[in-house]
């Protein structure tokens, strides 16, 4: 077998490279290139006699009933995952450090194995002991989950191997973990690609399927292994504020559902709690009748979600007034900024803009333009809002409010919330409900909502 030659792998994004440089021309970064043995070290086996047989996708058609899915026994990782855990799927679960993946996969492996399921539980980072006194503290210190702490890949593999085939296997964490085929050190791209191959190669063979947890990077990517993003089958990122309770799980990619779910939990001092009606979580804590604040009526995958949006608009004292954006998207804010500017007369040039979605939400609906506008606006003139109304739209270059989809069900949850009025675009009319329950203020243009509010 010929000897690996070393290369330099990026740590960020994986490229490789025969020299060693500053910038990584992949990605751009500084400083990540780290010498590593290739894998070229991987002893290949050729079984040229063995050939794949192809199957008609028709023959298969009665067979997807037994390749199901199982679900957790928790709404909100069902609801992200698209229904449970798929035989044969690898995952990967991304987060800050302390956000609460180790407690998450706590939980969904001890009622799985308290459903009857063999389930197991790897920690590369915490001690038996640790993983254990955790479980206590959830009150699960009972459920029979198997327990190990281990970090080599050949050894998890041989363990799971025996007995009867786990129907989910957690791996806290993708680089804690180290395979004997690569020379590198464990954490480096090398060895997390290395170990995530094997791990995936076991998942396909056994059914099982394995959930890998990722830590992620001060600029929120998963650490190390962006190749790994491409290797599984789904990639879920939980997020939250560091001082809120709320902790929102997003699938950034899901090969077997949707990727535009959220499931939203509250962290307890006994774990992660579901919270099935996120709307009113959201609005638990309103400023009512401070000026700066909408509410917004969005849709986050198939379930409407009402959410408090809140602008600062201040005389800046900067010769370029300060943008800041935490929940939306910050071109979003600016083209909103200018369609006031250009269309509404209304000059924001002199101020500071400051904005975010309450709860630590992040809405990538442009639908919110509306609620956004009639916040920074109602900041601006110091004039609250009317704290019975929803808003939801989508703005246009020329000042338009444009219809969004799904008014009906924005429109039934802002009414089950005690809403009264809504807010929306004038050609949404139509797709209201008659009994909607609430009263309707349709606007054409932007001009029109300014000149309600101002
Ligand atoms: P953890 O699951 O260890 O985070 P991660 O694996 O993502 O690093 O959770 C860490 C935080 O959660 C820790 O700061 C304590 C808090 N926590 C609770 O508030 N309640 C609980 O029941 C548990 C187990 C943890
Ligand atoms: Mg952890």
């Amino acid at each position: 077998m010929a000897k690996a030659s070393p290369s330099f792998v990026c740590q960020n994004c994986g490229a490789a490279f025969n020299r060693w440089q500053g910038k990584c021309e992949s990605c751009g970064e500084w400083n990540t290139l780290v010498e590593e043995a290739g894998d070229s070290a991987v002893p290949v086996s050729i079984r040229a006699k063995r050939r794949g047989r192809p199957f008609k996708l028709e023959s298969l058609a009665g067979k997807s009933v037994d390749a199901p899915r199982l679900p957790s026994g928790m709404a909100e990782l069902d609801r992200v995952t698209g229904g449970g855990f798929v035989r044969g799927s690898v995952l990967l679960v991304g987060g800050d450090p302390g956000i609460g993946k180790s407690t998450l996969l706590t939980q969904a492996t001890s009622l799985m194995a308290r459903s009857g399921h063999r389930a197991v539980y790897i920690s590369g980072e915490e001690a038996v002991a640790q993983v254990r006194l955790r479980a206590e503290r959830l009150g699960l210190a009972s459920a029979p989950v198997e327990l190990a702490a281990e970090t080599s890949v050949e050894d998890i593999i041989a363990t799971l191997s025996e007995g009867a085939t786990p129907r989910l296997i957690v791996i806290d964490s993708i680089q804690t973990m180290w395979t004997d085929t690569v020379e590198s050190a464990p954490g480096t791209v090398t060895q997390v690609r290395a170990s995530a191959q094997a791990l995936i190669r076991f998942a396909k063979k056994s059914g099982a399927a394995i959930i890998l947890v990722g830590h992620v990077t001060k600029d929120g990517q998963i650490a190390g292994p962006r190749v790994v993003e491409h290797m599984v089958d789904a990639v879920l990122s939980f997020e939250g504020e560091g001082s809120q309770q709320f902790r929102i799980l997003r699938a950034v990619k899901n090969r077997f559902g949707p990727t535009d779910e959220i499931g939203v939990f509250e962290m307890t001092g006994l774990g992660l709690r579901e919270v099935a009606n996120p709307s009113e979580l959201f609005l638990s804590e309103r400023d009512l009748g401070s000026p700066g604040t909408a509410v917004f009526a969005g849709i986050e995958g198939t379930r409407p979600v009402l959410v408090e949006l809140q602008a600062l608009v201040a005389p800046t004292t900067l010769g370029t007034p300060r943008r800041a954006v935490v929940g939306w998207d910050s071109a979003r804010l600016s083209m909103v900024l200018a369609v006031l500017e250009a269309h509404c007369g209304v000059k924001l040039s002199g101020y500071d803009v400051y904005f975010n979605v309450a709860g630590g939400l992040r809405i990538n609906e442009p639908a919110a333009d509306l609620a956004a506008a009639a916040a920074l606006v109602s900041s601006l003139a110091n004039s609250p809002l009317p704290t019975d109304a929803v808003y939801f739209g989508e703005i246009s270059l020329s000042g338009a409010v444009r219809p969004v989809a799904q008014t009906a069900a924005r429109l039934k949850e802002a009414a089950k919330l005690g809403f009264a009025r809504a807010i929306l675009p004038e050609t949404a009319r139509g797709d209201a409900p008659s009994d909607a329950g609430m009263a309707l203020q349709t606007v054409g243009g932007l001009t029109s909502l300014v000149a309600d509010i101002a």
